[in-house]
C-alpha cells in the first residue's frame, strides 16, 4: 500500500522532533530568524499565532519579545508539541495545540500570524493562505521567513532585496556527501530538491489572490559552519527535502562516513523576512 505524500511528510516531522530540538538547542541561529520577523512589526499585536511552532523555539522568542500577547503555538506533529510543552515554563503562558493548519479549524481571530521557518514547508499554499486569511483580523499581519534556497528574487526585484551571489557557489560538504551517496549506489545525476521555489511574482500573486499585499521587510545573513550543517542534514525532514529519492537513514549513514577532519568553509545563507497585510480598498 503506498502512503500519501501528506502522510509521509507528517511522519517525517514526527520523527524529526528530537533531532530538530537537539539541533536548534546546539545551534541557536534559527532563533535569529524569529527575532528578524518580530523586528519587522510596526504595531504591537495582542493575539498571536505561531504556526509550525515545532519544539517551541520560535514561540518562546515571541513570548520574550511580546510579554503581554495571548500566544498560541500550533504544530501538526504531536512529538514537537510534547517537546514544546516540556521545554516551556508554565509562567510563559503559551498554549500549544497539535493541529494541521491546512485541515484544522482554529477559530479565534489573530492580529499576528508568525510562520518562522514553516511557510515553505506547506505544499498547498493556496489552502494555507485561505486558512491564514480566515484567521487574520482586518488590520492583522502575517510574517514569514524564506531561505534563499526557496526564494529567488526576480532579476528586477520589486523590493529592495539583498541578492544572493550569482552563479553556483562551491559547496565542498555537499560534494563530499553526494560522492558518498553515489559510492553507496545512489544514482544522483542531477540533484532535484523537494522544494517549491518562490519568486517576487509568484509570492505577490499568491497574496493578491486573497486581497493582501506582501513585501520583503528585512534580510539576514546566517553563517553556518560544517558542524551545524551536518547536524541540520541529520534531521529526517531536511534530508528528505534535499535528497527526496533517498531514505533519510541512508543520508545519515553517509554523513557518518564522511571524513571531515580538514576544515571546510562555512556557508552563508540569506534569509528573507516577508510581511503581508490586507490591501486597503
Ligand atoms: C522547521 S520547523 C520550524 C519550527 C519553529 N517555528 C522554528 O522556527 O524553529 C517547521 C514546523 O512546521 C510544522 N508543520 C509542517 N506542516 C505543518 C502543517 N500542515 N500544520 C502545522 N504545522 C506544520 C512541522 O511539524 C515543523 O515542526
Amino acid at each position: 500500500m503506498s502512503i500519501s505524500r501528506a502522510d509521509r511528510l507528517a511522519h517525517l516531522w514526527e520523527v524529526s522532533a528530537q533531532p530538530y530540538h537537539r539541533h536548534t538547542r546546539e545551534h541557536p541561529s534559527h532563533r535569529q530568524i524569529t527575532t528578524l520577523l518580530i523586528s519587522t512589526l510596526t504595531t504591537e499585536p495582542t493575539r498571536v499565532l505561531d504556526f509550525g511552532c515545532g519544539p517551541g523555539n520560535s514561540t518562546r522568542v515571541l513570548r520574550r519579545q511580546l510579554p503581554d500577547a495571548h500566544l498560541v503555538g500550533l504544530d501538526t506533529a504531536q512529538a514537537m508539541i510534547d517537546i514544546a510543552e516540556q521545554a516551556t515554563p508554565a509562567e510563559a503562558k503559551i498554549e500549544y495545540r497539535c493541529q494541521d493548519i491546512t485541515t484544522g479549524r482554529t477559530d479565534e481571530p489573530r492580529d499576528l500570524i508568525v510562520c518562522s521557518n514553516s511557510f515553505f514547508h506547506i505544499d498547498d499554499k493556496q489552502t494555507l493562505l485561505a486558512e491564514l486569511d480566515r484567521l487574520l483580523t482586518a488590520d492583522g499581519t502575517i510574517v514569514f521567513s524564506l531561505y534563499d534556497t526557496v526564494f529567488r528574487p526576480d532579476t528586477t526585484p520589486r523590493w529592495p532585496l539583498e541578492q544572493p551571489s550569482p552563479g553556483p557557489r562551491p559547496d565542498p560538504l555537499m560534494d563530499l556527501l553526494v560522492a558518498e551517496l553515489r559510492r553507496r549506489g545512489h544514482d544522483i545525476t542531477t540533484r532535484s530538491e523537494d522544494r517549491q521555489i518562490l519568486t517576487d511574482d509568484s509570492l505577490s500573486a499568491l497574496f493578491t489572490g486573497c486581497g493582501m499585499a506582501v513585501r520583503c521587510a528585512g534580510t539576514l545573513r546566517l553563517v553556518r559552519d560544517t558542524t551545524e550543517r551536518v547536524s541540520f542534514l541529520r534531521i529526517p525532514a531536511v534530508a528528505a527535502e534535499v535528497f527526496p529519492n533517498i531514505p533519510h537513514e541512508t543520508v545519515g549513514d553517509a554523513l557518518d562516513a564522511l571524513d571531515l577532519t580538514s576544515p571546510l568553509p562555512p556557508r552563508t545563507r540569506t534569509v528573507y523576512a516577508f510581511a503581508a497585510t490586507r490591501e486597503q480598498p
